[in-house]
Order: C-alpha cells, then structure tokens, then sequence
C-alpha cells in the first residue's frame, strides 16, 4: 500500500489529512510532539495503518531518525505533507527572542529538515509527492503576524525552489496556502485578537474573520485536507511549484 508521512498530523489540518489518507488505505506515519492526541488518532479505525513517531522538527537527527523508522515500517513514502507550524502573535513593538527563534524553526527549518530526511527516499523510488503548508499570509499580511508570516512566505518560496530541484527526479511539490480554519492553533489568534480589537469578545472576534470572506464562514480542517489530497494524487499530475489558495475568496478581493 502506498504510504503518506505527516508532520503536525496530531492536531488540526494534519489530523483531518491523517484521518482522509488513513481513511482511503493509506499507510500513515504521524511525526508530531503531541503524543497523547498522536496516540489517540492511532487507535481510531481506518482501512489504512496509522503509526505515531514522536517527533520535534526543530531536532534535525530526530526527524531523520522518525523518518528511518517509518521507511522501515511503511516502505518508502510516496507523499509528504510538510504540516507542522506553530503561531504566536506579536506586533513588532512586543516580539519576544524565544517566538521569534521557535516561530522560525518549526515552521521554516522544520520543514526544510522533513523535506531533507524524506527527499533521498523519493529521488531513490524516482518519484513522490509533496505538499507543503504555506498560508494565506505567504500571500497577503495580517495583524501581529510578522513572523508567521514571514516564515509562510519563505515556505512558498521554498516550494518553488524544491520543484525546480526535485521535478527531473520525478518529485513534485506544491503547497497550500489556506486562510483562517476552526483549529486548536488559531482559538490563541482569535483570543489575542479579541483582546486588541474586540474588547476581549473572542466571538466577535470570529465573526468579523468570517465576515471578511467570501463564502461567510472559516474553514474545517477536512477542506484543507480534500486539496492537500487532491495535490499529493495523480488527477494533480501537471502542478508543480504551486501556491494553491484555499480561502474563501480572501485572496480574490
Ligand atoms: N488554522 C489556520 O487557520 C491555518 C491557516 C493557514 C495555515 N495553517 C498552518 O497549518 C498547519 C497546521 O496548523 P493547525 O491550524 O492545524 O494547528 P494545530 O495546532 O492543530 O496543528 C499544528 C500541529 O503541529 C504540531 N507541532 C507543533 N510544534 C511542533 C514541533 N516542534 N514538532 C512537531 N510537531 C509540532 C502540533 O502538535 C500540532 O499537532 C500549521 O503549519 C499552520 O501554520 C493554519
């Protein structure tokens, strides 16, 4: 069976793309910090294996070391999905060393290393899949996100680069750029922005997100993970170094 490795598949994004890929006979290995919520995906039921390696992104020998075991569990995987990213909202007047230096290394140098330890592997097999997480803000920028959002944009950035590198291997690489989803990381966004524009009224907090959309709502997870799926499959075969926007017409005005 085909075999998907996810990073952040603990939580969120990355769990609904566990549970899909899982769900359609995949074998997934879940790379994450978060062992309890990691554990607990693992003994949901699905047609295909689901393991947990217990992984920081920031450790250059433990993602190696996490994806060793799950070559030897799994075979050599044909997608990745390159998911874990962490948020801390600050304005420029407030950042502090330690978010700056976390923000960057899970969500830049995490996955620079994922995609390092993985992409031997594919150009061995002669072929695999990539999905990165990009976001909305490798696109436009957003208040108390400077970091974030610069970390995002080096990741689309990336993206482009990987596909020039990796395309005559047989590897292609894109990535998602959704805009606000319902996820354990972006309930501290809205408290925080609530807190600065809202009188501290996270749900007004909410709705003015909602509002600033097209469609009038935020995203569930699973509709991320329908387009992560659908990059990582062969109905995807001619896109290579693509931002794929998934956010409600947020980028469209
Ligand atoms: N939620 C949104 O609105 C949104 C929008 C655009 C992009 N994103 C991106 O989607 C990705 C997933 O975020 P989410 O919204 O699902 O939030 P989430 O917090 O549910 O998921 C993040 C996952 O990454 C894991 N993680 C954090 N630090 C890690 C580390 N050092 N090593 C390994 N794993 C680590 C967490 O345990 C968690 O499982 C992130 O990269 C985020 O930036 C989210």
């Amino acid at each position: 069976m085909a075999s998907v490795i996810i990073t952040g598949g603990a939580t969120g994004i990355g769990a609904a793309s566990v549970r899909k890929f899982a769900s359609d006979g995949f074998d997934v290995a879940v790379l994450d910090v978060n062992g309890e919520a990691g554990e607990a995906l693992v003994a949901e039921a699905f047609s295909g294996s689901v393991r947990f390696f217990e992984t920081d992104v920031r450790i250059r020998s433990a993602v190696d070391a996490s994806v060793d075991r799950a070559v030897a569990e799994f075979g050599t995987p044909d997608i990745l999905f390159a998911n874990a990213g962490i948020q801390k909202l600050a304005s420029i007047f407030e950042m502090r060393d330690e978010d700056v230096d976390a923000i960057i290394d899970i969500n830049l140098k995490g996955v620079l290393y994922t995609v390092a330890a993985v992409a031997p592997h594919m150009r061995e097999a002669g072929q695999g899949n990539i999905v990165l997480m990009a976001s909305d803000q490798a696109l436009v920028g957003k208040q108390g996100s400077i970091v974030y959002g610069a970390t995002k944009g080096a990741v689309a950035q990336l993206t482009k680069s990987l596909a020039v590198e990796l395309g005559p291997l047989g590897v292609r690489v894109n990535a998602v750029c959704p805009a606000t989803v319902k996820t354990p990381l972006t309930e501290k966004v809205f408290e925080w922005l609530a807190d600065k524009n809202f009188g501290g009224d996270v749900d007004a907090a909410w709705a003015a997100e909602a509002e600033s959309l097209l469609v009038g709502r935020v995203a569930e997870p699973w509709e991320i993970a329908e387009v992560v799926y659908f990059l990582s499959q062969p109905t995807s075969s001619f896109m290579t170094g693509a931002l794929v926007p998934v956010d409600g017409g947020l980028t469209a005005q």
